[in-house]
């Protein structure tokens, strides 16, 4: 069995920061969320990996990052996509490369508490057509939504229903035998121009094959936005291990869940966990508060932060207080003297910017 794992796409929702890096490179407790993608697929005993990248800078940042798999214990196989052309467009271009192999497909921004593990277990043993994982979502317009009958039993599937029959979103991860071929070819583009893999699943159904689906109950995150991602960066800190490889010096208070990583220095400040700290990063008279991730090589300044995500070599001095953030690589942000009052900003193309007034 071979995984399949889908990290193209625009990721137009979390721009700016995809205007120069991929959303699923974005580190969620500094790891990308693709590295935890990568070791579920590893957890789950499968080692060839197909990963479907776009073409340009995106595809070279991710190859970079993961390379050839080899420190995930897998096997790793670039399949270049030349436009986003949907998730059943994806599984077109990877034909040769899953040749007659069952396979699980698994979106590179999608992030599965429990693990793929059983699922995976149960679909090897089983072996229906297709296999589908399941959850109740608050807002089901944002994904595919199934419709389950008395048994249990899919009997249809809508991608991004403005009235949804049901509560139960598609999850990211979705387990294939090569019955899936014929259907991603017979399958025409929905209205935003995408070949999606919810009709490939109902063509499936349609034609009588045998589709399976299991509910999830634990905790699942599609991280295509800014609340999404630092939601999930709260949840994941909330399990991370305490330890200290960098210094702390005297005038600094260091309280719960915190990991401060090697090279990194606090100073004069406190820092209240869950958080992270990230390999060279400099803490100096601030507050970095709750949930937290500072990546590598930050300098945080006289600042008061929580409940964000900041990206390496980002600056942040003088402000008073950052909050629900995610602020890019190397960005700078800095505070203006009070009188007189004004901003002064630069921004990315597509920036969002919430200023106290
Ligand atoms: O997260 C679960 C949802 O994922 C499902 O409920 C939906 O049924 C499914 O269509 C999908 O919806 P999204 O709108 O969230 O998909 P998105 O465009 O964000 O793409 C998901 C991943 O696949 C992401 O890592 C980018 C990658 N991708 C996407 C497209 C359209 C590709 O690699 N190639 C593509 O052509």
């Amino acid at each position: 069995m071979k995984a399949l794992v889908l990290s193209g796409g625009s990721g137009t929702r979390l721009r700016p920061i995809t205007h120069t890096s991929p959303k699923q490179l974005v580190p969620v407790a500094n790891k990308p969320v693709l590295y935890y993608v990568l070791e579920d697929i590893a957890r789950s005993g499968i080692t060839e990996v197909g990963i479907v990248v776009g073409v340009g800078h995106s595809a070279d940042e991710i190859q970079n990052a993961v390379g050839d798999g080899f420190a995930f214990g897998l096997r790793v196989t670039y399949l270049p996509q030349m436009a986003p052309l949907g998730l059943a467009h994806a599984v077109l271009i990877a034909r040769d490369y899953l040749g007659d192999d069952d396979f699980v497909m698994y979106l590179g921004d999608n992030f599965v508490l429990g693990g793929i593990a059983e699922p995976v277990r149960g679909f090897r043993a089983d072996r229906p057509d297709a296999h589908i994982l399941l959850t109740r979502v608050p807002d089901p317009t944002a994904f595919g939504v199934a419709e389950l009958d008395r048994h249990g039993r899919v009997v249809g599937l809508e991608e991004k229903p403005k009235q949804p029959r049901s509560d139960m979103a598609l999850v990211g991860v979705y387990l294939f035998t090569p019955a899936v071929h014929e259907a991603v070819r017979a399958i025409e583009p929905s209205w935003r121009g995408e070949l999606e893999i919810t009709h490939a699943i109902q063509w499936l159904i349609d034609s009588g094959h045998d589709v399976r689906s299991t509910v999830i109950t634990g905790y699942w995150k599609d991280t295509g936005n800014v609340p999404d991602m630092l939601e999930l960066n709260r949840s994941v800190l909330e399990g991370i291990e305490p330890r200290t490889e960098g210094s702390v010096d005297a005038d600094s208070q260091v309280i719960g869940r915190v990991r401060i990583e090697a090279d990194a220095e606090v100073h004069g400040s406190r820092i209240v966990g869950p958080a992270v700290i990230g390999v060279g990063a400099v803490i100096r008279d601030s507050y970095v508060g709750p949930y937290t991730s500072i990546s590598d090589n930050c300098r945080i300044d006289d600042t008061e932060i929580e409940f964000s995500i900041v990206l390496r070599d980002a600056h942040l001095y003088g402000l008073r207080r950052v909050r629900d953030s995610l602020i890019g690589r190397s960005a700078t942000v800095t505070s203006m003297p009070r009188i007189p009052s004004s901003n002064r900003l630069v921004l990315g193309d597509h920036s969002e910017v919430q200023i106290s007034s």
